[in-house]
This record gives C-alpha cells, structure tokens and sequence, in this order.
C-alpha cells in the first residue's frame, strides 16, 4: 500500500503541473495561435488518461479500505471526494472539447477560451483542496487500516 500512495502522491504533482501548464498556454495564447501545442495536446491528453486511472485506483484500491473505518466523518469524506471525482470528470470534458477545437482551428472564439480558463482554474481549485485532504486525511489513515 505505501507504494500505491507514493505513486498516487507523484500522480498528485503531475495534476498540478499539467494544469498550470494548460492554464499558462491558454491564458498566453488568448485564443490565438496556441504558444506551445504540443505542450498543450499533452496537458489534454494526461488528463484523458492519467488522471481517471489514478481516481479509479483510488476508489477500486485505496478508499475500500477505509470505508469500514470507525470514524463517520472519514467515510462522509470519502464519498465527497468521490463525488469531485464525477465532478472532475465532467469539467475535464468540457475542457478536452474546447482544447481540441483549439488545436483543430487554430484559434478559439473569445467566449469559449474564457469558458475554457474558467473551467481550468475551477478545476484548480478543487484539485488543490481534494489533493490537500487526501494527502493530509485520508493516505495517513490506512496506516490504521494494517
Ligand atoms: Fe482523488
Ligand atoms: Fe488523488
């Protein structure tokens, strides 16, 4: 188990650097030309692939554990951040849309580039609480768990 935590804390910072890099290219680029595309396609595509396994791993692998844990509030939590999970995954969506039109046109309406740094920056938002419980509430916990 210590090894999945560790590779699900890496994953953790591969998050934050993915999307402060799709924020800096899309806030640069302003709906123009893209800066860095090929940094860009990379940011979409490691949160097309990546970023679901690492919730799957976390709710098949890690949250089960503690779902028989004595302390209420810790079971609540986890069905909030499996709740942000979903919500995760409907903003990265939207976001993979509109980030693939970008590529594909070239540019990008200025209605739909203020769309998509709304929906990155919301997204940092809730990746920088979410990150911050699970590494401060719920990784520590399943040393009880053993
Ligand atoms: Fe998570
Ligand atoms: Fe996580």
């Amino acid at each position: 188990m210590k090894d999945i935590v560790w590779t699900l804390c890496a994953t953790h910072r591969e998050i934050e650097r993915a999307l402060a890099c799709l924020i800096r290219i899309a806030k640069e680029s302003s709906g123009g030309a893209l800066r860095e595309p090929a940094a860009f396609a990379e940011g979409l595509r490691f949160f097309r692939v990546v970023a679901p396994e690492h919730s799957a791993t976390e709710e098949e692998t890690v949250f089960p554990r503690l779902r028989c844990a004595v302390q209420p509030e810790l079971v609540r939590l986890l069905d909030t951040l499996e709740e942000e999970h979903g919500c995760a995954d409907r903003a990265h969506d939207e976001a993979d849309r509109l980030g693939r039109l970008w590529l594909a046109n070239g540019r990008l309406s200025t209605a739909e580039t203020a769309r998509l740094t709304a929906i990155l920056e919301g997204l940092s938002g809730l990746y920088e609480r979410h990150i911050r419980l699970e590494e401060s509430d719920v990784f520590p916990s399943l040393s009880l768990t053993q």
